[in-house]
Formats: C-alpha cells, sequence, structure tokens
C-alpha cells in the first residue's frame, strides 16, 4: 500500500514511534481510557458484527470492542503503519482475542468492500490525515447502512497544555514541527466541533452529534513529560531527535516555567479535552 500524497510524510513520522507506542502502549491507551469506553458505547458493537478500527495504533481501543463482538464477530484493526499493525497484532494475542485480524489500511483508501462493516471506531488519527473529506467518504463507503461512525480528535490548544506547551516551546527556540497544526493532517484540524459536524456531513452522514470529554494526563515528572512527548508525537518526536543537546537544553530551560502550574510535589498533572462524533 502506498499513500496518497501529503500522507508519505506522515506515514515516515509515525512509522519512527511505532516502537515507543508498542512500549508505552498501556499508559496510552489508559490516560485517554474514558474517551475509548465512550467511542465504542456510541458504535454498540453487537455480538457477530464486524467492526473496524481504522489509524489503531497499537489497537486498544478496537479491542474493547472485540469483547463486545464475541467469537462470531470480527474486529478489523487498521493503520497505515506496518509496524503499528504488528504491535495491535502482538497485543491481540496478549489479550487472547483470536476475533481480530490486524491490515494494513490507509484510512483516505479503504481496501474494503462498499457496506462491509457495522460499525467503525477511530481514536486520535481523523486529524492526521491530510484528505479528511476522502477519508470520511470512504469511511461511509465501507458502513452497512445504519452503522454509526464514532471518533475522537483533540479539542483547541488552551484545553490541552500537555500536547500544546512542548509545541510553544518548539516554536519559542525556532523549531516549527513539519505541517501547519491547524490545517487538516495537523493536530489540532479537527479541535472544533462545528469542523467535525461539516465533515461529517460532506462525507454523507445525516445524524452526527458533537461532545467533548475531558480528563488529565499525569506524569511522574517534568523529565517525564519530555521523554513521553518526544517518544511518541509523531512529527514533533523526528524533529527533536534531529536536534543538538545544547538546543534541546534550550527548549527545556523553556518549557520548565510553563510546566510549573501543572506541578505538585514534582509531579505533573495535565488536563485534556477532547472532541468525540458520532456519526450515522
Ligand atoms: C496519535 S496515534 C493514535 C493511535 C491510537 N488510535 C490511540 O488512540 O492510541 C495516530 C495513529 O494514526 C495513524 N495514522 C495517521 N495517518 C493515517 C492514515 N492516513 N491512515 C491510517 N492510519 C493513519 C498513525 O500511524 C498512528 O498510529
Amino acid at each position: 500500500m502506498t499513500p496518497i500524497g501529503p500522507a508519505q510524510e506522515s506515514l515516515q513520522h509515525w512509522s519512527a514511534v511505532a516502537p515507543a507506542w508498542e512500549s508505552y502502549r498501556d499508559r496510552l491507551f489508559q490516560e485517554a481510557r474514558p474517551v475509548s469506553e465512550r467511542l465504542v458505547d456510541e458504535v454498540d458493537p453487537q455480538p457477530g458484527q464486524t467492526v473496524l478500527e481504522v489509524t489503531a495504533g497499537p489497537g486498544e481501543t478496537g479491542f474493547l470492542a472485540a469483547r463486545r463482538l464475541g467469537p462470531t464477530g470480527r474486529l478489523i484493526s487498521s493503520d497505515f503503519v506496518p509496524a503499528m499493525v504488528e504491535a495491535a497484532q502482538r497485543g491481540a494475542e496478549r489479550q487472547g482475542l483470536d476475533n481480530v485480524e490486524c491490515r494494513v489500511l490507509d484510512a483516505q483508501q479503504i481496501d474494503l468492500p462498499d457496506d462491509s462493516v457495522d460499525g467503525v471506531l477511530s481514536r486520535f488519527g481523523l486529524m492526521l490525515v491530510p484528505e479528511q473529506e476522502r477519508a470520511m467518504g470512504e469511511i461511509r463507503r465501507v458502513l452497512r447502512p445504519g452503522g454509526r461512525f464514532a471518533y475522537a480528535t483533540w479539542g483547541p490548544p488552551d484545553r490541552n497544555p500537555w500536547l500544546f506547551q512542548i509545541v510553544l516551546a518548539l516554536l519559542q527556540n525556532g523549531h516549527a514541527p513539519p505541517g501547519d497544526p491547524f490545517a487538516p493532517g495537523g493536530v489540532f484540524s479537527l479541535s472544533a466541533p462545528d469542523r467535525n459536524r461539516e465533515l461529517a456531513t460532506a462525507g454523507g452522514f445525516t445524524d452526527v452529534e458533537v461532545e467533548e470529554v475531558t480528563g488529565v494526563m499525569r506524569f511522574d515528572s517534568p523529565d517525564d513529560y519530555w521523554t513521553f512527548n518526544t517518544s511518541v508525537a509523531g512529527p514533533v518526536a523526528q524533529l527533536v531527535a534531529s536536534l543538538d543537546a545544547d538546543q534541546v537544553g534550550a527548549i527545556r530551560a523553556t518549557l520548565g516555567p510553563s510546566l510549573a502550574p501543572f506541578e505538585q510535589d514534582g509531579k505533573l498533572e495535565m488536563p485534556w479535552l477532547s472532541v468525540v462524533t458520532r456519526a450515522a
């Protein structure tokens, strides 16, 4: 599978961080688990049905659905990074799930027949897709009539300081992560509820609901914040990996005071806000 257009650059970024996503898989899942549970509730998988997860990463959100699908149902867990798909395969085996099929799929060109799945899930992936309307149309195409799509994106930067502060510190030191974070493919491109309503409607969905889910991201220390984010945040991780020790030191010096308001007894608690869209 060759991803189309600007997705090729994104494929490189996410391939590079796939090993970190596997090692941090439990933490990445648990820190925003309420979002995964909401998505699965919205899709409401029934025994015997087929559910597709796109942009699945190591797959944990879909695995919640797989448990509800039972032995006669099937979860298709997919991502466009082969190493993420392999991580999902290992995760499904580790959890003893034998109704999971792991596949390499680009959300912009889903290699599945029309009307072939009963539900579609995506947690924190659709905003990273450059051709979002095309992806939405593909999801609508593979869904059976009456099927539901539920997906989550990150809300605006001021409600997601855990994500924004590191980007801000990079920018303040003259290092811009690739791409516009507010343009399609950027991490904040689907942060506004109205944009999600428009996108789902443009993709052919007629019944669209958008809600916000909030939570807190916990870090053991500012060092932990730095290591975690520079390991898993695709484009940021690649940018930081290209910098020398002095440049990293300068960024961390800028970051220190902006993390201080979230610090207590050396640990950090940083709020997050996710936008959850359900479309049928
Ligand atoms: C932020 S991670 C989220 C992973 C997982 N869904 C979670 O919530 O933990 C985004 C994932 O989207 C995948 N991705 C980005 N663009 C994609 C595309 N065009 N098609 C399929 N997967 C894509 C990346 O490889 C990465 O695994």
